[in-house]
């Protein structure tokens, strides 16, 4: 088969349409690895927030692994991988001409509509879905300010990897950017009274940014991790608490409003 024909040739499977797509282009920052790959369907309906559940190449991994929509460039799709167990680990290892199945774009969407001012959080990896959310922001002619953190130098070369014109990187060891947490750079921040907050990462990082944003009287919306078997909606294996009561990363989520999340 040549690689023209694997690329995001959509097929129909149980619970998801899924697409068979060759990777492009491989960057590496320290512990996060970018790869790109041409996904014209996926880039076609995405927006940002959403994830897609990739498969593991080379055997012994039956579940998919759910990944952020990092970034959409015509039709490539990318995607930001840390390596933290065996499949992450693979794929952060792709390399160009390699082939992976996607199923997406899966999940609720970061609502964007009339945002004039943005802050965008993020935590570690948590920060993947955030360049693809600052993107359609700026090209919707919203201000937008990113505050990232990250716990080491390895975790912390990752912010290389982002292209926001305002970005404050904080890192727990000091090695990039400000000595702290992300909630020190957000403590020193003047944020505009219709300032939308949208943020990702551990689940200690939106505890904190909720109680910020709250104590500003701003609002925002959290993009929350569990763990997933199905990615669909029907294992349950990713419900979350939240005020509405027990809803679906995998489904209602992963975007959720920040008053509502029980992290
Ligand atoms: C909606 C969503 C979007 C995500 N986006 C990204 C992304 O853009 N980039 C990225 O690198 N990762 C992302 N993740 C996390 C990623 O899916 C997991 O790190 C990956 O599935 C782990 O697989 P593994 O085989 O390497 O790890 P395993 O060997 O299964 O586990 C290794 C370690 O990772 C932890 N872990 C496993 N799955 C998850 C999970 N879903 N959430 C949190 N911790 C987990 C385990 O508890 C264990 O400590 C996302 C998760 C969700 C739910
Ligand atoms: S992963 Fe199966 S319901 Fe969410």
């Amino acid at each position: 088969m040549t690689a023209k024909a694997v690329d995001d040739h959509a097929h129909s499977e149980q619970w998801a349409e899924t697409s068979h797509c060759r990777v492009s282009a491989v960057r590496r920052f320290g512990a996060f690895t970018a790869f790109e790959l041409v996904a014209p369907r996926i880039a076609g309906k995405a927006a940002p927030g959403q994830f897609v559940m990739v498969t593991v190449p080379g055997g012994g991994f039956l579940l998919r692994r759910p990944l952020s929509m990092f970034t959409v460039h015509g039709d490539r799709a990318g995607l930001l991988v840390e390596a933290r167990g065996a499949g992450s680990e693979r794929l952060a290892g792709l390399e160009v001409g390699e082939t992976v199945d996607l199923a997406g774009p899966l999940g609720s969407a970061f609502p964007t509509k009339g945002v004039t001012n943005a802050l965008l959080v993020g935590g570690g990896i948590g920060c993947a879905p955030l360049q693809y959310l600052a993107d359609e922001l700026v090209t919707a002619g919203a201000n937008v300010t990113a505050a990232f953190g990250f716990r080491d130098f390895r975790a912390a070369r990752a912010a290389g990897a982002f292209a926001v014109e305002r970005l404050w990187v904080a890192s727990e060891d000091g090695a990039v950017g400000r000595r702290g947490t992300v909630m020190d750079v957000l403590a020193e921040l003047d944020a505009p009274p219709n300032t939308v907050v949208y943020a990702c990462g551990p689940a200690a990082m939106i505890g904190a940014v909720q109680r910020w944003t709250l104590e500003q009287g701003l609002r925002g919306y959290a993009s929350l991790e569990a763990h997933m078997a199905c990615g669909s909606g029907s294992c349950r294996g990713c419900v979350v608490d939240t005020t509405r009561g027990k809803l679906r990363v995998c489904s209602e989520g992963p975007v959720f409003a920040l008053d509502e999340v029980r992290p």
